[in-house]
């Protein structure tokens, strides 16, 4: 038998509540803030990532579903949502609207790592991004409406990891800082980590061995490096935070996985952090556009992953709205009536009314047992006797479990109404 790839996930309908709540969560916390729903294609141009997330980054050189396609262009399925979005904005001349431009989407996105509880090869993201505006308090609105969307799901006790990583004027002095510091501890590095000092040595310090990682305690870091301008940015991106109520915890480790950030960085932690348990993260990336071939263009943005928010409201017990069961279940004693039947159901779905009933040839009581299953609130029951008197039983199946019988040809006006037993 064959079995979902490793690393996917089938989403059953017993589990899809979890991901209507979250993703309509999603949508209604855009809106509130006014972003767009932007759709782009599920794999781009290999080198859309490739320039932008970063040669030395574990997605491009690891992680990356690259393929030729028949006509021997080099496609990616999408690591992330943000560079397919830049690429967007530029193609389409967006730099021609009212700045900025602030666009969400929910996508499924796909890196080849080791599959593990809340490390998928296939996951998705909300994903939200403001481009063309670089005032830090365009920041705090993108960070908070990451905090709000996962404080509103539920969820408690999280925290706001922040950091800046500089621009292209502080950065190569931290850099330089940094390397300086891993040449006098390469000798308790890991080889790939030796390769990264020179070629990418922010890329150490979220390597996951724990002989790195102890290296990386004593590093130096990228918030002491900040030239004036980035540090008054940090600064007011912090004090508008405040202004609402999100205290933001400064940590200085925290460098994300690509590339493309330029000054501010985020994460949101549940209470209990490790390496597989970041809610979603997000930052500035002013230089991403000008890699894509694009004018210079600031932006700020953020993604937060679905199954992992979906991980942590079941370990929170957060109680999600059910699935909606139908509202009535068509129940029938004769065969030959099922044509009778089909056309009421569908009459009453024509009106707006859900609603389920048997297939093939079941007793009525089989019947009436599925219909308490489906958790319908009614039962209609159209027996030998309801068909010849032109009526319907309509049965409560929640509470009471009254019935009363109405004339068929009332029933669509009587649902429609809201009306059932009483
Ligand atoms: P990221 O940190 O790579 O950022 O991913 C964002 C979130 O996606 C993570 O915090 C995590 O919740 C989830 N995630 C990442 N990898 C996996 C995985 N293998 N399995 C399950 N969930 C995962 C980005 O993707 C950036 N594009 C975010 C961004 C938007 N920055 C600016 N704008």
């Amino acid at each position: 038998m064959y079995q979902a790839p490793r690393g996917t996930q089938d989403v059953l309908p017993e589990a899809s509540s979890y991901w209507a709540y979250v993703e309509q969560e999603a949508r209604g916390q855009a809106l509130l803030g006014n972003y767009a729903e932007i759709r782009t294609p599920t794999f781009e141009a290999t080198a859309v990532f490739q320039r932008t997330v970063g040669e030395g980054t574990d997605i491009v050189e690891k992680e990356m579903y690259t393929f030729l396609d028949k006509g021997g262009d080099s496609m990616t399925l999408r690591p992330e949502g943000t560079a397919a979005v830049v690429r967007a904005y530029l193609q389409h001349g967006m730099k021609q609207r009212p700045q900025p431009v602030k666009l969400y989407s929910l996508i499924s996105t796909y890196r080849y790592d080791r599959p593990q509880k809340g490390r998928y090869r296939q996951f998705h993201q909300f994903n939200v991004e403001a481009i063309g505006e670089d005032d830090p308090m365009l920041d705090a609105e993108v960070a908070a409406l990451h905090w709000r969307f996962c404080t509103a799901l539920g969820l408690s006790g999280l925290s706001l990891q922040v950091n800046s990583m500089g621009d292209p004027v502080c950065r190569p002095r931290y850099l330089d800082g940094l390397r300086a510091y891993l040449r006098a501890h390469a000798a308790e590095l890991c080889d790939d980590c030796r390769r990264r000092t020179e070629a990418n040595p922010l890329r150490v310090l979220d390597c996951k061995n724990p002989p790195c990682q102890l290296v990386v305690q004593g590093a130096p870091r990228s918030a002491d490096f900040l030239c004036a301008p980035c540090r008054a940015h940090f600064e007011q991106w912090q004090r508008y935070l405040r202004v609402v109520g999100i205290e933001p915890v400064l940590n200085a480790r925290l460098v994300r996985g690509m590339d493309y950030y330029t000054r501010s960085v985020w994460e949101v932690w549940p209470p209990v952090h490790g390496s597989q348990s970041a809610l979603g993260g997000g930052g500035r990336y002013d230089g991403l556009a000008e890699q894509l071939g694009g004018p210079p263009t600031p932006g700020v943005g953020f993604a937060a992953g679905i199954e992992r928010l979906i991980l942590a409201l079941q370990e929170q017990r957060v109680a999600v709205p059910p699935a909606p069961a139908p509202r009535v279940f068509l129940a029938y004693q004769r065969v030959e009536d099922k044509e009778h039947i089909f056309h009421l159901a569908e009459t009453l779905r024509a009106g707006g009314v859900s609603v389920d009933l048997a297939f093939g040839e079941r007793k009525l009581g089989k019947q009436l047992a599925a219909a308490d299953r489906s958790g319908a609130q009614l039962a209609l029951i159209l027996g030998e006797r309801e068909i010849a008197a032109g009526t319907v039983t309509v049965k409560e199946l929640r509470d009471g479990r009254e019935q009363r019988t109405v004339p068929e040809a009332e029933l669509a006006d009587l649902l429609a109404a809201g009306g059932g037993v009483r």
